[in-house]
């Protein structure tokens, strides 16, 4: 299992007057199986990257910790996990800025097969064209090409093939197909899918597209993350079907229907306002309160806590309007 456990991440942001530190991830726990898909959902600037990055080993955390298969990530002293974070690969959104520009396929995926030692020098042409088989390309076609002598959807198969030569037990994709051709964005998403299946990866999937979530995560888990905290947190079909956050409805209203009589159906919610507010000056309360539609007294002096929901094992919301609905019921 890949898990973070109350997880903050603070940058220093620097201001003419000094610098300041502003938290971008906030107290976040979230955990994926091997096999199973998580998705982080949210919108532009509020930590996803950020925590994808500390999940994948890239980024330490403020406070908080990071377990792969039970092993501290960013142990000090213990040398040891760097090999463990060779476990865990994050794929960017961007293929073409994650390739070397001067190095051919064979190269790029050469490198990491030769440094890692992951199989003899003598059957490293060899493993190069396994990859790229695995990732729907042919390696005769591909092999000997330059980074911008592919498409967007060839890039980024590479990006895979790449990361899968070190034989990663996790796989963090950030925003992995917003830059592939419409097109090509479904049989992508697919390939990712099937290689999670076959090959028992845990895929933590991270996106702003609840569409998207919907599609990659039917049988896992979505986190719903607001302004660096998860604000709803449940299997997909409840938090898609019994959405019970404010923010998780706002967004899903979003979600254009594809067809008449898609099975998908919400009431739809409107925030009172479209401005984000800065990190640097949270409100003081709930941190969706300044756009929330039902907010009310409480929501604005104190910060509501991930709870889980009354009857709903599994299902966690930060709302006041649980405690309400409680009270009533
Ligand atoms: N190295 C850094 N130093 C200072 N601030 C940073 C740094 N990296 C990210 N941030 C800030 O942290 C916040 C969250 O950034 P992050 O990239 O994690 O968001 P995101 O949810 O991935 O957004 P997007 O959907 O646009 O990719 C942003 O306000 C960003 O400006
Ligand atoms: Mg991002």
């Amino acid at each position: 299992m890949l898990a973070c456990n109350d997880v903050v991440k603070q940058f220093a942001i620097r201001r003419t007057w000094g610098s300041r530190q502003v938290t971008v991830v906030n107290r976040v726990s979230v955990s994926v199986e091997a096999s199973h898909v998580l998705c982080i959902v949210g919108e532009s600037g509020c930590g996803k990257t950020t925590l994808g990055k500390v999940l994948a080993g890239l980024l330490a955390p403020t406070l908080g910790s990071v377990t792969v298969d039970g092993t501290l990530l960013y142990h000090p002293g213990n040398k040891a996990w760097e090999r463990e974070a060779l476990k865990i690969q994050l794929i960017h959104q961007d293929p073409f800025s994650t390739l070397n520009p001067v190095h051919t396929v064979r190269e790029e995926l050469s490198l990491p097969l030769l440094h890692h030692q992951i199989v003899p020098k003598s059957l490293v042409g060899e493993e190069c064209e396994h990859l790229l088989t695995r990732t729907g390309l042919d390696p005769k076609v591909v092999i000997d090409k330059y980074p911008h002598e592919l498409s967007g959807g060839q890039r980024q198969r590479v990006v895979l093939a790449r990361a899968l030569s070190v034989r990663p037990r996790y796989i963090v994709a950030d925003e992995a197909v917003s830059m592939v051709d419409v097109s090509s964005r479904l049989i992508m998403l697919d390939l990712f899918l099937e290689i999670a299946q076959k090959e028992r990866i845990g895929l933590v999937f991270i996106t702003h597209d609840f569409g998207l979530a919907r599609y990659v995560a039917l049988e896992g888990t979505i986190a719903v993350m607001y302004l660096g905290r998860v604000v709803e947190f449940g299997g997909t079909e409840t938090v898609i079907h019994q959405p019970r956050h404010p923010y998780t409805k706002v967004l899903l209203s979003s979600i254009p229907p594809l067809q008449a009589g898609d099975d998908f159906k919400i009431d739809k919610v409107y925030p009172r306002s479209f401005d984000v507010p800065s990190l640097e000056l949270l409100p003081p309360g709930c941190v969706f309160e300044p756009r929330c539609p039902y907010a009310f007294d409480r929501c604005q002096s104190a910060l509501p806590v991930l709870s889980t929901v009354v009857h709903e094992p599994g299902h966690q919301v930060a709302c006041y309007l649980e405690d309400e609905e409680t009270a009533v019921v």
